[in-house]
């Protein structure tokens, strides 16, 4: 890759050994040997605000800052990988609350990978199709593929270590595919390509 991209992992859950984080990982070191700069964004490491329209004057000071940083994260990045634990048939209420004190800002015309983990056995996909639907709201590209880890606490061990190899495959198959088409996406040459796309002559032979 030439240009290299920013893209950056939140994970929805603040457990202190998450496996979401830990699949998360993995996803973003894929992507970085794919070329790409990335940072695995902590909400731990944030004392947002309960998502509400405050005008700025109302906001706790804490809050604002903590806002701000957070929002930063964001600046630059061309992919953005959430991931989240499903809680109740959904994303966990801390990613929610996340993603509601951000909007278009910081995901319009961004290249958005999933990835969602679950205690039973039937997976994540009603998360990943919240997510999904979610992304859309906020004029995110929402990539196809998505991974979604089943009885996950027991998929990695202390270290992070994925103990099933087909798991491990997809997460970096996401991790790969973020990169690709965030690289795609960011690419000055192909901006030219399709500028110059638009801007040609129809098709003489059409009606
Ligand atoms: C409040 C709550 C609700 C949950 N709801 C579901 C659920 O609906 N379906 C499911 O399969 N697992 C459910 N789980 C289990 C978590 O999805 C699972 O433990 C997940 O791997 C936790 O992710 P983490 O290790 O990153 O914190 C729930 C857990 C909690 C705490």
């Amino acid at each position: 890759m030439t240009d290299q991209v920013k893209i950056i992992g939140i994970v929805g859950s603040v457990s202190k050994d998450s496996s979401t984080r830990k699949a998360m990982k993995i996803v973003l070191d894929e992507a970085a040997k794919r070329g790409a700069l990335t940072e695995l964004v902590d909400l731990r490491e944030y004392d947002l605000p309960i998502a509400v329209r405050y005008s700025n004057d109302e906001m706790p000071k804490h809050h604002r800052k903590a806002l701000e940083k957070f929002k930063s994260k964001f600046d630059g990045a061309v992919g953005i990988i959430l991931g989240s634990p499903e809680y109740h048939g959904s994303m966990t209420g801390v990613l929610k609350n996340a993603i509601d004190n951000l909007g278009f800002d910081q995901f319009q015309g961004k290249i958005v990978g999933l990835l969602g983990t679950a205690g039973g056995e039937m997976g994540a996909t009603n998360t990943l199709n919240h997510l999904r639907l979610v992304g859309r709201n906020l004029h995110s590209w929402v990539l196809p593929k998505q991974v979604s880890i089943g009885k996950a606490r027991s998929k990695f061990d202390d270290n992070g270590t994925c103990l099933d190899e087909r798991i491990e495959k997809r997460l970096r198959e996401l991790g790969s595919e973020v990169a690709r088409f965030s690289y795609l996406h960011h690419s000055k040459e192909i901006s030219k390509f399709v500028d110059m796309w638009l801007g040609s002559q129809e098709n003489p032979g059409g009606d």
